[in-house]
């Protein structure tokens, strides 16, 4: 905020970074209102939905007849801005070719509106948003780094809500005042317990969660009291399989992510032990496992064996006749399967492999209905589909 107010005189652009949810949208409007082009116009572009074939006609105009469709010349943005101030959220989206465009404007003021030659001039204040690596989008090639240097003449970094915990209750107890005026309801409350609760809790979605769970409170909720038992029931797990583990002397509950992920882990285990189980129980028994085994099975099976604590050598394969089947035949299995370590070998997935796997899963759930997938996956629409760009998904 400071370095907002600090800024907003000046005529410098801004580059605004932060976690989905933190507020991006919120800080170019307190910039604009605080400068000295308030008068003038403010336009929030979203440059992730806009497709390319468009978005230089968008931003810049174009002449009639400059492309098929084009049947009257149109103004651009930058051109409709003139004298204020264009927010371009979602800037890494941008293409590499309209990255160029921008570039002139912020440097000089010049533009030149799609299919003709005239250069004009505009005085426009930009102000740019993202939620993506732009350091990462330049290594990749996908932003200019001459764009980034000059649209981060100033950063503002907007800090996820679980590191400013002192806005949390506040920011809180705005939206429920706010909802309650709107619903024509009392203001719901928060016991001391609650508010703790409310305050540790992880916020994934930051301030969107927290207003999104506050009005579902109000709105639900017969009693105005709220306490943390009725709270619980608003915040999701921390991912969709995460158990949550509340820890406290009764009047605080804090959560330790270390706990959780070492109850993930053990429960894990459990299960794998629980099912490797189950798996040599079926072929010692020869039961529902019937059928003959591939000769490509063989490792999955020595390697089930080893897992569950029996030595390789016990182990005896036999192949049937001339054919290419395998038939394992178990002389013993070791009882102490459940204490024995297991080593899982899985490749390594990286966290954007797994961000795919998770969006591809969400899609299909819901037939590739963004809307519910991306509520499924606690994402907004928007950040859904950049991702799906990013990635490329929509095949
Ligand atoms: N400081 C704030 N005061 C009041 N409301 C806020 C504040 N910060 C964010 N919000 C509200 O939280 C919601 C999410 O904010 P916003 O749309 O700006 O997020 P964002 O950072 O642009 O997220 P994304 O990267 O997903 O687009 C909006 O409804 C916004 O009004
Ligand atoms: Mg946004």
């Amino acid at each position: 905020m400071d370095i907002a107010m600090q800024v907003a005189p000046t005529d410098l652009s801004v580059l605004i970074t932060g976690e989905s949810g933190t507020g991006k949208e919120v800080f170019p409007q307190i910039i604009h209102q605080l400068s000295s082009k308030k008068h003038g116009p403010y336009i929030a572009v979203n440059c992730g939905a806009i497709p390319e074939g468009t978005i230089d006609s968008e931003l810049f105009g174009h002449e009639k007849g400059s492309f098929t469709g084009a049947h009257e010349a149109r103004k651009g943005y930058f051109e409709v801005a003139n004298g204020g101030t264009i927010f371009l959220d979602e800037v890494a989206e941008m293409p590499i070719a309209t990255q160029a465009r921008l570039l002139r404007v912020l440097e000089s003021g010049e533009f030149i509106k799609v299919g003709s030659s005239k250069v004009l001039k505009t005085n426009v204040r930009v102000i740019a948003a993202t939620n993506v690596n732009i350091l990462q989008a330049i290594e990749k090639g996908k932003f200019r780094e001459d764009l980034y240097y000059r649209l981060n003449t100033v950063p503002i970094v907007i800090p996820p809500l679980r590191e400013r915990k002192q806005d949390i209750f506040l920011m809180f107890r705005k939206f429920a005042a706010d909802f309650a005026a709107k619903y024509r309801m009392p203001v719901i409350k928060l016991n001391a317990e609650a508010e703790a609760l409310l305050t540790n809790y992880y916020w994934h979605g930051n301030v969107r969660q927290l207003k999104n769970i506050t009005e579902q409170i109000s709105v639900i909720e017969k009693s105005r009291d709220i306490n943390a038992e009725t709270l619980l029931k608003y915040l999701p797990q921390q991912t969709s399989s995460l158990p949550m583990v509340v820890k406290g002397d009764g009047s605080t509950s804090e959560f330790s992510e270390r706990d959780i992920l070492y109850k993930v882990l053990f429960d894990m285990k459990k299960d794998l032990t629980d099912l490797k189980k189950i798996v040599v129980d079926l072929i010692e028994n020869d039961n529902g496992l019937n059928q003959d085994f591939q000769p490509e099975n063989e490792q999955i099976i020595k390697k089930l064996y080893q897992d569950v604590g029996t030595p390789e050598t016990t182990i005896r394969l036999g192949y049937g006749g001339g054919n290419t089947t395998v038939k394992p035949k178990i002389t013993s299995v070791s009882e102490d399967i459940q204490d024995h370590e297991i080593v899982v070998e899985q490749q390594p997935l990286s966290l954007q492999e797994l961000e795919v796997d998770m969006i591809k899963k969400a899609l299909a759930k819901h037939k590739g209905k963004r809307k519910s997938a991306a509520r499924e996956l606690g994402i907004s629409e928007r950040t859904l589909y950049r991702k799906i760009n990013e990635y490329k998904l929509d095949l």
